[in-house]
């Protein structure tokens, strides 16, 4: 066997099976997807097989953490960036475990890039709203039944990085917290591969925590269906009042320290 030939056994033809059976799973997912939260997917499209990953786990969590919603709540999703999953994200909590009305806010600060994005959304006839500026300035005090925080981790350096001010975990959290309704849920997801739900153990009362198992090979299709990820990550769930202040505490010191050290 020459060379050439061997590469092709041991590698391309591993390689085409990985893909063929990945891409087997997503459209899978996507019919799924489609069909139980009325969202419309038009492929090629870089953002909806993250945002149908995105659905897929909400749905285990929903479902671990035993979580029964009202007919009608208010969402918050905080720091929504340009929020391109939000017709999934709608969609999902329209439909999941029968139908009821969502009224449906993020907040973030108004980069040209998030405006667009915005406008675009909302030519979808979308029922979204979105507030600009600094989450700290947002007074609605118990309005949300939910309150979603995803890939907002951040140390002093990532903050400084972005260009958003840096609050410390105990003082965000606590505001967060009385932004919902006494029983409000609060959903966060953080990188698993960058250690980032380090950040759980600032949250009591939690109803379910989990690693979202790759549904895909990681080996050859990330670069196809992980580019804006819900992939790999982790999630957890709690209820008001979710703040761990003592947690929150020793959590900072690390965050500070690691930053000093790293950067
Ligand atoms: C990594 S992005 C996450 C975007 C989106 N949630 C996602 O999962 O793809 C974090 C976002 O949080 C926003 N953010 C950070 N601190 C904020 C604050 N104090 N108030 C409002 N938005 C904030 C940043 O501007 C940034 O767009």
């Amino acid at each position: 066997m020459n060379l050439r030939s061997w590469f092709q056994r041991r590698y391309v033809n591993e390689m085409v099976k990985v893909l063929i059976e990945d891409d087997r799973k997503c459209q899978e997912l996507i019919r799924r997807v489609e069909a139980d939260y009325g969202v419309k997917i038009k492929l090629p499209d870089s953002n909806s097989i993250p945002s149908c990953f995105l659905v897929d786990m909400l749905e285990r969590a929903f479902t671990t953490g035993k979580i029964v919603l009202p007919p009608k709540i208010t969402v918050l999703d905080f720091g929504c960036g340009d929020w391109f999953y939000a017709p999934f994200l709608l969609g999902f909590l329209k439909h999941w475990q029968g139908f009821r009305e969502v009224c449906l806010e993020g907040i973030d600060f108004p980069s040209r890039k998030n405006k667009r994005s915005l406008r675009r959304l909302q030519k979808g006839e979308l029922d979204l709203r979105v507030h600009w500026g600094d989450i700290m300035n947002l007074s609605q005090e118990n309005k949300y039944d939910i309150i979603f925080a995803s890939h907002m981790v951040a140390g002093p350096h990532h903050c400084k990085m972005w260009g958003v001010p840096y609050y410390k975990p105990s003082i965000l959290f606590s505001y967060l917290q009385s932004l919902g309704k006494p029983d409000c849920l609060f959903v966060v997801i953080a990188y698993e591969y960058a250690g980032e739900d380090a950040i759980f153990r600032c949250f009591k009362s939690k109803l379910t925590e989990f690693f979202y198992q790759p549904l895909v090979e990681k080996k050859f299709s990330s670069f196809l269906y992980n580019r804006r990820g819900f992939h790999d990550n982790s999630i957890c769930i709690s209820r008001s009042p979710f703040v761990d202040l003592e947690a929150c505490t020793r959590y900072e010191e690390e965050i500070e320290e690691m930053d000093a050290i790293l950067y």
